[in-house]
């Protein structure tokens, strides 16, 4: 690929979006991919159905958030909008007299073998500034940020000219499309390489312009967010999918998926695929499916959901569902073929999360760390079987004491490992075997 670029003459700066190109091949969905698209549709139908009821629409969707926890939108809506009645005196105003409430779109698509929130931006920026919007107008902001991954820089030009565009089309800034009770504007903050930033508290730090390290939760931002006021923090596709509930209402969605998990979900597939890319399925789909669709080479033997925080399941369980009551998915599905050291995998996933370790609490700086010198070790032959037993200790120090999700979900990989693919791992215990410089039985004899 490095040839191929310095062969293209292009200038380097432009190699990021060569290189994603490779993987950015979208495959066409029901929902949100490839679908027409009007900028303003979504307004347009919130301004005339209210805010209130634009509301009910996203309850009756039943929309879950799609970064991976499957939080109800519509709850966390709500609950920021609660706060207006519930501040003493009605709303506080900033200096211009809007109230002083945030949408905070998270585009620190941070997981590695998570790249569908690049694409919405690539392609349909315009149907996720739309679903900021509606949430503005729902929860009453007039202030939003998109929080872009460092690493997306490159996207950096062409997001700020669809803000110009929608501003000049009246659909952001003051008194949006005539409605003089209804102003918003989005702001761009550029992350900085940071994992830890995707968690949405130490994304707020960030914003503040803070070290990014996460709060304690509770309180969650929808009461005390960005500046310590109200925030509605939400995912790139969660807000692309409010957008097309405001447009085409909450039955519509809800008709999509399983009862649970309804709609479609964005899943960027990779590893030992004919066709890696972005797809859209209808929740409730199963990974069979999935792999069938793009081109999985040989036979699978294991697939990773989620990425590193996720699940890796083996070729036993490719029947099970992509859905929040079965396997929830951030939207990572990483294809493992038979020759695949999964150990390797493992490693490479534990080395990860001790460099992305924000450091502030001592089970995951520590863990993190003991973990990848663990795994280090059994690698390069050294390992025995007291280490095994050492990372299942450590897997449930980091699950049950770690300050936020990176340390509780970091042990994950390594834990899929040694209970669903015990022979990987054994195998490299079983390359140190005790070898004596000289032959014991031969001297004794
Ligand atoms: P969480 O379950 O604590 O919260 C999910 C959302 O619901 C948050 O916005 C939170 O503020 C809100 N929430 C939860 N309980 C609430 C309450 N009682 N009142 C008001 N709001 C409430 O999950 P968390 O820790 O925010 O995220 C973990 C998830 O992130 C994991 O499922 C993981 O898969 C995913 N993840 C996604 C990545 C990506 O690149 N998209 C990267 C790493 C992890
Ligand atoms: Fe930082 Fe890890 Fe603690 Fe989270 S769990 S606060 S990333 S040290």
């Amino acid at each position: 690929l490095i040839a191929e670029l310095i062969r293209s003459r292009k200038p380097v700066a432009d190699w990021p979006a060569m290189l994603f190109e490779v993987v950015d091949n979208i495959h066409r969905g029901d929902v949100l991919l490839g679908q027409p698209f009007e900028p303003g549709a979504a307004i347009r139908a919130t301004l005339a159905r209210g805010a209130k009821e634009t509301l009910v629409e996203v309850d009756k969707s039943n929309l879950r958030g799609r970064g991976g926890a499957g939080f109800k939108t519509a709850s966390k809506w709500s609950f920021c909008h609660a706060t207006i009645a519930e501040e003493e005196g009605g709303v506080i105003c900033d200096i211009d007299g809007h109230p002083e409430r945030f949408i905070v779109c998270n585009a620190d698509e941070g997981e590695p073998g998570t790249f569908k929130d690049r694409v919405l931006l690539n392609s349909y920026a315009d149907l996720v500034f739309e679903g900021m919007t509606v949430g503005a107008r729902v929860v009453g902001a007039s202030k939003g940020f998109l929080y872009l991954r460092g690493e997306y820089r490159y996207l950096l030009q062409q997001l700020e000219a669809v803000l110009k565009c929608r501003r000049e089309a009246g659909l952001l800034g003051e008194t949006i499309l005539g409605q003089m009770d209804f102003s918003f504007d989005i702001e761009i903050h550029l992350g900085a390489g940071a994992y830890i930033c995707g968690e949405e508290s130490a994304l707020i730090e960030s914003l503040e312009g803070k070290r990014g390290r996460p709060r304690n939760r509770p309180p969650f931002p929808v009461t005390y967010g960005y500046k310590g006021r109200p925030t509605v923090v939400d995912n790139v596709e969660t807000f692309a999918c409010a957008a097309k509930i405001a447009e085409k209402g909450g039955a519509w969605f809800a008709a999509i998926g399983t009862a649970q998990s309804t709609g479609t979900k964005l899943i960027s597939v990779s590893g030992d695929v004919a066709r890696p890319g972005i797809y859209e399925y209808p929740f409730g789909v199963t990974v069979s499916q999935i792999l069938d669709d793009c081109g999985a080479e040989g036979r699978p033997y294991a697939v990773q959901v989620s990425g590193p925080s996720g699940t890796t399941i083996s070729w036993k369980e490719f029947e099970r569902k992509i859905a929040f009551e079965d396997l929830p998915t951030a939207g990572a599905l990483m294809v493992f073929r038979r020759k695949r050291d999964l150990f390797q995998v493992a490693q490479n996933f534990a080395d990860f999360f001790a460099h992305e370790s924000c450091g502030f609490c001592t089970p995951c700086r520590v863990g993190t760390e003991l973990q990848k010198k663990i795994m280090s070790k059994i690698a390069s032959g050294y390992g025995t079987a007291s280490d095994l037993e050492e990372l299942k200790r450590l897997g449930h120090i980091l699950k049950t004491m770690s300050h936020c999700g990176l340390g509780s979900s970091a042990a994950n990989p390594v834990l899929d490992i040694l209970e669903k693919f015990p022979d990987m791992v054994e195998s490299k215990l079983k390359a140190f075997a005790f070898k004596p410089a000289f032959d014991l039985d031969g001297a004794l004899a």
